[in-house]
């Protein structure tokens, strides 16, 4: 997976050595407020989440990125384009995922907007897609600025629902003849 830079961040790929980085991301209940709910276990991020993110780029060229603050080289979090179990780049789900410390700034935005030049300027990428609960508007409005449009609400079953969740799901896309057209 190739770095990434914008003004602000340096966009890499993961290694083994951000196990730390990523259990405390998702140690922070207001990271997690739209996700689970709550801090995913170190153990899930060790034997699942990691190394289904090292797996990605095993596959293809597209995956997560850890979003690194240019001018302090701190972790801030991770831009994803997550491709299918194939590895391929017609279809990615943009997704992020940042340090509340890191909220205000536009720091998603400005990395949602390098992944996406990247999938389809460079990989062929034919969409990319999104989905959030219709209550994350902070989620909603980085899809916006990034030019994803809404697409639809659906409702999915919980059997131990977030709050919000009565309100539906949301999935917005950016077709690549939609992005051209800018
Ligand atoms: C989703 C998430 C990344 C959004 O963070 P965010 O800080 O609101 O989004 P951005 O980084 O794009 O920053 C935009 C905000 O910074 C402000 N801003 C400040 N300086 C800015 C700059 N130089 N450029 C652009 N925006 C700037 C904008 O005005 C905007 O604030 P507003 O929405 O109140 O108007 C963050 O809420 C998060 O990590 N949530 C937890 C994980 C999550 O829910 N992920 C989505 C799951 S689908």
């Amino acid at each position: 997976m190739k770095i990434l830079e914008t003004e602000r961040l340096a966009l890499r790929r993961f290694t083994e050595a951000d196990l730390d980085n990523l259990v405390e991301l998702d140690s922070d209940p207001r990271v997690m407020r739209f996700l689970t709910g709550k801090p995913t276990p170190r153990t899930e991020i060790e034997q699942k989440v990691l190394p289904a993110v090292l797996g990605d780029y095993e596959r293809g060229p597209a995956g997560r990125w850890a979003a690194i603050e240019r001018a302090s080289g701190e972790f801030l979090g991770w831009i994803a384009l997550q491709p299918p179990d194939d590895g391929s780049t017609t279809e990615l789900e943009l997704g992020y995922r940042l340090r509340a410390k890191a909220w205000g700034k536009g720091y998603a935005t400005e990395g949602a907007r390098a992944a996406i030049h990247q999938g389809f300027a460079e990989w062929g990428t034919r969409r990319v897609w999104a989905q959030t609960m219709a209550v994350n508007t902070p989620s909603r409005r980085v899809l916006e600025r990034a030019g994803l449009k809404h697409v639809r609400t659906f409702h999915l079953h919980f059997d131990d629902p977030l709050p919000g969740t009565e309100h539906g799901e949301v999935e917005y896309e950016l077709t690549r003849d939609a992005w051209v057209r800018g």
